[in-house]
């Protein structure tokens, strides 16, 4: 599978053919450089209603996912109360879910999952609960935690699924920081951890060196990718 990272939560995931977009926040995300328009995924799938998520911009009423799909026709993919925002603002390709369900795509299996956190849209809509995906195809198996703590539930994924990899947030402060991540990785069965929602605020700052210190003594392989650009896995 082909993915680039685009800062903080957001990364584009190639899966038999189909581009898949996670998180979109690239207006005002310090990290990137890539314009809103240059997004054509095939699915959108947002973890949560917050801002660093869908992509704030100066107007409450828009944001950076409502932007990509609009050009891109691609399918938004979130809980029933997200989905519901984005038809009620125009996207007619619009697929809901809620925690524990699956349903098969054309690329593969979305299962979504629980994450630990808060969640609204920065109109202040109420947004539902906050998820995670795990995405299984032939081409492989992982699991994308959006905005998360620690907590108990992960080891369900090692029970059903054997993940390829984990994408998971380590800045600490918001989320989990490198030690809980690096705990979630063994609850997950993942021994190989894609790092986001570092470095994008100064709440979020990591010592890199330190992380990968962490990860190694623990025996995972953190990936902290360059922004932009894309890499095999
Ligand atoms: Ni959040
Ligand atoms: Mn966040």
């Amino acid at each position: 599978m082909e993915i680039t990272f685009f800062g903080q939560s957001c990364f584009e995931v190639v899966v038999n053919g189909k581009k898949i977009l996670f998180d979109p926040f690239i207006t005002n995300n310090p990290l990137t450089e890539a314009p809103s328009e240059s997004f054509k995924p095939d699915y959108l799938l947002l973890t949560h209603g917050h801002g660093d998520h869908v992509g704030f911009k100066d107007t409450p009423d828009d944001n950076d996912a409502l932007s990509i799909l609009k050009n891109s026709g691609g399918t938004v993919v979130s809980n029933f109360e997200i989905v519901t925002w984005y038809q009620n603002h125009g996207i007619e390709n619009a697929h809901p879910m809620n925690h524990g369900g699956k349903w098969s795509f054309d690329f593969g299996t979305v299962k979504m999952v629980n994450a630990v956190h808060t969640s609204s849209m920065p109109d202040g809509s109420y947004a539902g609960n906050p998820a995670g995906f795990v995405i299984s195809s032939d081409e492989g198996t992982f699991y994308h935690a959006g905005d998360t703590a620690l907590h108990q539930d992960m080891k369900q994924i090692s029970e059903e699924f054997n993940l390829d990899f984990a994408i998971l947030p380590i800045g600490d402060n918001f989320t989990m920081g490198i030690e809980d991540a690096l705990k979630a990785a063994k609850y997950v069965g993942a021994n190989k951890v894609i790092g986001m929602h570092y470095d994008t605020f100064p709440y979020i700052e990591i010592d890199k060196s330190r992380c990968l210190g962490l990860a190694s003594e623990a025996q995972i392989e953190l990936i902290l990718p360059t922004v932009g650009e894309a890499f095999n896995i």
